[in-house]
């Protein structure tokens, strides 16, 4: 009975682990990062702009709790290259917390190269405000900007380094209460929650420009509440509910509202509003609309004409007013006061992007739009043709914003290193090895080193391709004290690993190990003799770095005076090779299932227990708000928790 509910767990917990997992990828260097896989279609690849792609997953828009660490780090900033391959993995940097608008950040006047930034630390305890960061391409942070003091939290929505990279915009919301006059409701007042954003120093955080909607943008402008709705107490109504700003050359500002419909020109002498594109009180003659917008940014201004990026026709938590959601490019006269649609991009699968998105245009003239949901993407030429659509391979996954940019990678740490020795006899010995190198761009293939022993001379023992984020190598016989280099490019050396001990199984004859006592590591300048004219190439012998110091275990430390065993001979033999290697597999498998066991038993228990608990939690809790799925205001959750 007991084992029948338990083998009962245990497949439905397989079945439960490969419809999660299958959509993550896994990696023998790096077991903590579990990256999302991509299902990626070019079109028309020749006419693509050349980049790598920034992304920041998230499961649930509010924070992950520190604690849920089952399955950790798939949420974070990510980069990855052109066809989905994984170059950089940030979510152990960001101990597995959501990121926002992670991107790359161009024009900086210190450093011609693109650097990246995001906003980070963004927890529910309201223990961190978070703070936007940027990080150079050592993937070092260079600056970080803290949130205003009187804030809650440093706001999701943008983190915007302007041209120069001394200042950038953000976006704010700010609890006030007002008088509902507007309203015609004069002694009455409510709380709302004002829409704004500010300009702060990139190295001291220093507020430069600070606006907010309350005293410029009246409530009636607002499509979310209404003259009869009742007033509301602290935090009050997300009434502009603002999500995108940028300033142009001139030093205007560009913000977008939500829940008003309207993009707003705010100028930057004395902050009043320019004019209003869209929603009620439109300045402008214009044969469009566009509604819940995002994402909206000046592709080109000089002050009185601009051309104006968004993401439209995105519908939202209430309802959709089209039937398709699109990248719209608009030239503004403000002169004239006229505006029209100079391009128009659809969302490649007709669709809707009901919340959230991004549209920007690359560096070749290419469009790039981010759908978000599911990390759906797609990039366009000026003409609108689809040249590539992409998303995650995982349903649990969105990303607010999607970036695409040429970028160089060099991470100050070196690529990480896993060997493993498998085999049934002496004479059928392999050492598997995985390489990765987090973060670095441009690597083309490794080299592979072993040695006889701690400070014994480093013996290549092969190269492979590059051919994904993690590169397998397998090897003829016991290899030891392992390390590899990174190549680039015609072959330079980028980086070089530490040396590291090959895992073995503890019991070699419980694992099926023939001999009496398992196998001791072989001399690699041995064995690349033994292959000399297979498949080496040239027989490098380079002198150590490595600065370990493991005890001498008896071995000869004269590599160059040893003589070929003729027993070794045997180690050619691919077939045997083969089948250790998957004689091993099979342990592995054997070893895994039991895992899975008791993992299930564990995690059911746990899940069990979490029930009760929420059970529990519910009985107490009388009010629990419900965040919209776009995040903002998250104030409201936390500051209901703890009344004023
Ligand atoms: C939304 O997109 C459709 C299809 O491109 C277009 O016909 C319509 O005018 C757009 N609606 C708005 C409100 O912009
Ligand atoms: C801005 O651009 C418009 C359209 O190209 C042009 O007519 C206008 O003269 C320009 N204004 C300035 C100040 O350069
Ligand atoms: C959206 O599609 C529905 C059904 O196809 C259609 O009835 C409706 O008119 C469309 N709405 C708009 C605004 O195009
Ligand atoms: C490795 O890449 C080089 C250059 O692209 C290519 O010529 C070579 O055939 C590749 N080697 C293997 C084993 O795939």
């Amino acid at each position: 009975m007991l084992f029948s509910a338990l083998f009962l767990l245990s497949s439905l917990h397989n079945v439960v682990a490969q419809r999660l997992d299958a959509d993550l990828m896994s990696f023998v260097t790096l077991p903590e990062v579990r990256a999302l896989k991509w299902d990626v279609q070019y079109h028309d690849r020749a006419r693509a702009d050349p980049g790598y792609w920034f992304v920041a997953p998230y499961g649930q828009i509010s924070p992950e709790q520190p604690t849920k660490k089952y399955q950790q780090y798939q949420v974070g900033p990510y980069i990855y290259d052109d066809n989905g391959m994984l170059i950089w993995a940030g979510s152990p940097t960001w101990q597995n917390q959501n990121v926002f608008d992670f991107r790359p950040v161009h024009d900086l006047a210190t450093d011609k190269g693109t650097h990246m930034s995001m906003i980070v630390n963004w927890e529910t305890d309201g223990v961190l405000k978070g703070k936007g960061v940027m990080m150079n391409t050592h993937y070092h942070v260079e600056n970080e900007v803290n949130v205003l003091d009187d804030m809650h939290d440093f706001n999701m929505h943008e983190f915007n380094i302007l041209p120069g990279g001394k200042t950038a915009v953000a976006c704010t919301y700010h609890s006030r209460e007002i008088n509902m006059e507007d309203f015609g409701r004069p002694t009455e007042s409510s709380w709302i929650i004002s829409g704004g954003f500010v300009e702060v120093d990139m190295e001291t955080s220093e507020v430069l420009v600070q606006w907010e909607s309350y005293d410029h943008i009246p409530l009636h402008e607002s499509n979310m509440f209404h003259a009869w709705d009742s007033p509301q107490g602290f935090p009050g109504w997300d009434y502009v509910h603002i999500n995108a700003v940028d300033k142009n050359e001139a030093g205007d500002y560009l913000i977008s509202l939500r829940f008003t419909d309207t993009i707003y020109g705010i100028s930057g002498e004395d902050g009043r509003i320019m004019w209003r594109l869209g929603g009620i009180e439109s300045n402008f003659d214009m044969d469009f609309t566009f509604s819940k917008q995002h994402d909206v940014k000046f592709v080109s201004s000089n002050g009185t004409h601009h051309v104006i990026s968004l993401l439209n026709n995105a519908s939202d938590e209430r309802g959709n007013d089209e039937n398709i959601s699109s990248a719209l490019f608009i030239e503004v006269d403000t002169v004239a006061m006229t505006a029209r649609v100079i391009n128009r991009i659809n969302r490649p699968d007709s669709a809707l992007t009901r919340l959230r998105g991004s549209v920007s245009t690359l560096a070749n003239g290419n469009i790039f739009a981010g759908w978000s949901e599911f990390g759906y993407q797609s990039e366009h030429a000026p003409n609108g043709d689809v040249l590539m659509t992409a998303r995650f391979a995982s349903d649990r996954y969105s990303t607010y914003r999607a970036y695409k940019s040429d970028f160089i990678g060099r991470p100050t740490t070196s690529p990480d290193v896993v060997a493993s020795v498998y085999g049934t006899s002496d004479e059928d010995i392999t050492t598997i090895i995985y390489v990765s190198w987090n973060g670095a761009t441009d690597v083309v293939g490794y080299n592979f080193y072993a040695q006889a022993y701690d400070s014994g001379a480093r013996v290549k023992i092969g190269h492979a391709n590059k051919s994904d984020f993690e590169t397998m190598y397998i090897v003829d016989g016991y290899m030891d004290w392992i390390s590899a280099e990174a190549l680039g490019v015609n072959g330079k050396v980028m980086s070089t690993s530490r040396v590291t001990r090959s895992g073995i199984p503890e019991n070699w004859k419980a694992v099926g190990f023939l001999g009496e006592s398992g196998p001791t590591p072989d001399d690699p300048s041995i064995i690349v003799s033994v292959n000399k004219g297979s498949d080496f190439g040239d027989k490098t012998v380079t002198d150590t770095d490595s600065a370990d110091s493991m005890d001498g275990v008896g071995m000869s430390d004269d590599t160059s005076s040893n003589t070929v065993d003729p027993s070794h001979t045997s180690y050619a033999d691919a077939k045997e090779v083969a089948k250790a290697v998957y004689t091993a597999y099979e342990v592995i498998r054997g070893v895994g299932g039991i895992l899975i066991l008791i993992l299930a038993t564990c995690s059911i228990g746990g899940a069990l227990y979490g029930v009760w608990r929420m059970l529990q939690n519910r009985k107490r809790r009388s009010y629990h708000h419900v965040p919209s799925e776009e995040g903002a205001p998250v104030e409201e959750i936390h500051l209901r928790q703890q009344p004023e």
